[in-house]
């Protein structure tokens, strides 16, 4: 089992990783000494990002594929473990929020949700299951599903997103109740300023909105204590302080 997990030389998957959150969640990992891959579908983004984590001195390397295309996801696998290794951290941290504006659940075509849940949560289920064997077989590993407020308060126009989240949430404790000791939580990280943000409210005030770079030092907490939660919960990154030099701050949950 993952108690206090060291970061080091761990062989990381962070998909959504050319901006926001993503992006920084693997520079904060690789400053830590993990090897990185990084996932987005926009290349361009995607390598200037890779490359800027590794003018930094980090591991990263870019793949860009879509987390919701089923035909991706054996070749993002195989691309992957060329490059780091099996992984044994992976961040399901890409995101959609559908059409924007979002529209009332009656407004909302169909192949708009399944849109939605093929990236939010589909890809997130096939991505693990191409990626589990060896979890289980070393009997360690840490998968996160990246949550939301939307996933357990229901606010209209977020019905299509909050669902897929919702169930990504009962997806990361339906994995965590069969293939424990590897560890799977989704974490909620709370409101940033980011793209998705901007696109969703775009009159929000981004001053009211936590930084990406300080969502992801909280999260690096949450992966480095994992072996501290509960398996299977929902965690709050703003519970998790980020940790200081010497790898302490405030309490674990
Ligand atoms: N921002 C917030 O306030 C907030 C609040 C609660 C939860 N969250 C969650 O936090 C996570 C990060 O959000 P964020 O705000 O950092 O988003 P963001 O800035 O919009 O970044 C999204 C990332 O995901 C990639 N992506 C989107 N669709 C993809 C796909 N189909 N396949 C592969 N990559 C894809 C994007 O690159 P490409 O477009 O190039 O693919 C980008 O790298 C998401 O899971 C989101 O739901 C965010």
């Amino acid at each position: 089992m993952l108690g206090c997990m060291n970061i080091r030389n761990e062989a990381v998957l962070v998909t959504g990783a050319s901006r926001g959150l993503g992006k920084e969640l693997a520079r904060a990992l690789a400053g830590r000494g993990a090897r990185v891959v990084m996932v987005a579908r926009g290349e361009d983004e995607l390598a200037r990002a890779a490359a800027e984590i590794r003018a930094e001195g980090g591991e990263a390397h870019g793949l860009a594929f879509d987390v919701g295309d089923k035909e991706a996801i054996h070749r993002l696998a195989g691309a992957a473990a060329a490059l780091v290794g099996p992984p044994s951290i992976v961040v399901h941290n890409a995101s959609t929020l559908g059409p924007v504006p979002m529209p009332l659940l009656l407004d909302t075509d169909c192949e708009d949700l399944e849109r939605v849940l093929a990236v939010n949560l589909v890809g997130p289920f096939r991505l693990t299951k191409a990626l589990a064997g060896p979890m289980v077989l070393r009997q360690r590993g840490l998968v996160l599903f990246l949550s939301s407020d939307a996933a357990v308060s229901a606010y209209p126009g977020w019905g299509s997103y909050g669902v897929s989240k919702a169930a990504a949430d009962h997806l990361a404790r339906s994995f965590a109740a069969e293939l424990d000791p590897v560890r799977f939580f989704s974490v909620d990280p709370g409101e940033m300023d980011t793209r998705m943000h901007a696109d969703a409210i775009p009159d929000a005030d981004p001053t009211t909105l936590a930084r990406p770079a300080d969502v992801a030092e909280r999260i690096v907490t949450i992966v480095a204590r994992s072996g501290a939660s509960t398996n299977g919960a929902r965690l709050a990154a703003a519970d998790f302080p980020a940790l200081d030099a010497r790898g302490t701050g405030g309490a674990a949950a």
